[in-house]
C-alpha cells in the first residue's frame, strides 16, 4: 500500500489553488435545466419534523430523460413536487429553467406551474377530466392561457398524434384504456409547451406492455421535442429507456446509472450500463449498503490515496496495530 507523503511533497500547491479558485467561479450546474444544490425539505406536523430531503444534489441537462428510483419514503415525490412548484424547499438551492424555486412570489409560481412545468400523476383519474373528450382535455390548459381556438385545435391534434392517439380524439377517458389515458395525460401536460415534464409513477397502475408504450412516448418527448423528462418509478422496465437512473436514499442522491449504446465487435448496438456512486460538493459519498455489510464496515474507515484511485479499508487492521502491548 503506498503512502502519499512523497507524492504530496511534489504537488505544486499554487497550481492546485489556482485551479480550485477557477472551479469555484463556475457556478455548480451552470447552464443546466434543473439544478438542485444541497436541497433540504422538512415537513412539520405539529411538533414532529420529518426530513424528507437532506442535502440533495441533482443536475439535469435540457432534453435529458432521467428516472428517479428509491425505496418508499426516500423522498422521490417530495423532490418532484418541489420541482413542480407545488411545494417550497426548506433550504438549499433549486433552479429550474432559470426560475429560482426558493424565491418566487405567488404570481411567478403560478406562471412557472402553467408555462414551465407539465405534470403527469400516477392515478389516471387525476390527470383527466372525465366529462371531456381526449381532445378537449388537451385543449383545456390552452384555454386557461387564452390561446385562440384554431391554434388550440391544431396543437391538440398534433400532440395526440405525438402520443399515437389522434384516432381517439373524440373519446372520453372512460372509453380509453389505462395506458391510453396516461398517453393523453402526457399530451395534456405538454399543451402549453413546457420545458420540463415531470411524472410521478406514471405506469404504477399499468401492465408491462402498456408501461413500455408509455415510457416510449416519454422518451420521444425528450428526444423529439427536447423537453427535459424526469420520471419517478419503481418500474424496472424504465431502465432500458432512460439515459440515466438516479437512485435516492434517505433524501439524498446516492448512485447514478448511466446508459450508452456502443457498437460491439460484431457491429451490433449494445447497451452499456455503468453504476456510479454520487460524490457531493463537500466530497461526501454514500457506500452501497451491500459493500458496507460485506466488509462489516462500521463508524470509520481508513482511506489511502493511490495514484489513480482511493482505497477504503475497515478500521479493524489499524485497531489491531493499536492494541496495547
Ligand atoms: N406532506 C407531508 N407531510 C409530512 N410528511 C411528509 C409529507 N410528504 C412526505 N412526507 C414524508 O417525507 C418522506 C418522503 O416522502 P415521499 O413521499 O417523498 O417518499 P417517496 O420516495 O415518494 O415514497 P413512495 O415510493 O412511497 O411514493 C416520508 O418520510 C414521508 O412520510
Ligand atoms: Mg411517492
Amino acid at each position: 500500500m503506498s503512502r502519499s507523503t512523497a507524492a504530496a511533497e511534489q504537488v505544486d500547491f499554487r497550481t492546485l489553488r489556482d485551479r480550485a479558485a477557477h472551479v469555484e467561479r463556475i457556478q455548480f450546474g451552470a447552464g443546466a435545466q434543473i439544478v438542485c444544490d444541497n436541497l433540504v425539505k422538512i415537513y412539520k406536523i405539529a411538533e414532529l419534523e420529518v426530513v424528507a430531503l437532506q442535502g440533495l444534489d441533482l443536475v439535469v441537462q435540457q432534453g435529458e430523460f432521467i428516472a428517479i428510483v428509491g425505496a418508499s419514503g426516500s423522498g422521490k415525490s417530495t423532490l418532484l413536487s418541489i420541482l413542480g412548484g407545488l411545494d417550497v424547499p426548506s433550504a438549499g438551492r433549486a433552479v429550474v429553467a432559470g426560475f429560482d424555486l426558493l424565491n418566487m412570489d405567488a404570481k411567478e409560481r403560478t406562471r412557472y406551474r402553467r408555462q414551465v412545468i407539465g405534470f403527469v400523476w400516477q392515478q389516471t383519474a387525476r390527470n383527466l377530466l372525465p366529462y371531456l373528450t381526449a381532445m378537449e382535455n388537451v385543449e383545456l390548459p390552452m384555454i386557461l392561457e387564452g390561446q385562440p381556438r384554431d391554434l388550440r385545435r391544431a396543437r391538440a391534434l398534433e400532440l395526440l398524434e405525438l402520443v399515437g392517439l389522434a384516432q381517439r380524439a373524440d373519446h372520453r377517458p372512460d372509453r380509453l384504456s389505462g395506458g391510453e389515458q396516461q398517453r393523453v395525460a402526457i399530451a395534456v401536460a405538454l399543451a402549453n409547451s413546457p420545458s420540463v415534464l415531470l411524472a410521478d409513477e406514471p405506469t404504477g397502475e399499468l401492465d408491462t406492455r402498456t408501461s413500455t408504450e408509455v415510457f416510449g412516448v416519454l422518451r420521444s418527448v425528450a428526444e423529439d421535442l427536447n423537453v427535459t423528462v424526469v420520471v419517478v418509478t419503481h418500474d424496472p422496465l424504465v431502465s432500458g429507456q432512460v439515459n440515466r437512473t438516479v437512485a435516492i436514499r434517505d433524501g439524498r442522491t446516492s448512485s447514478e446509472t448511466l446508459r450508452r449504446t456502443e457498437l460491439n465487435v460484431e457491429g451490433e448496438h449494445q447497451v452499456i450500463a455503468e453504476e456510479f456512486a454520487v460524490l457531493d460538493r463537500a466530497g461526501r459519498l454514500q457506500l452501497p449498503r451491500e459493500y458496507v455489510t460485506a466488509l462489516e464496515l462500521e463508524r470509520r474507515v481508513r482511506l489511502d490515496l493511490e495514484s489513480d484511485h482511493i482505497s477504503v479499508w475497515p478500521d479493524r487492521e489499524r485497531d489491531g496495530d493499536e492494541e496495547p502491548r
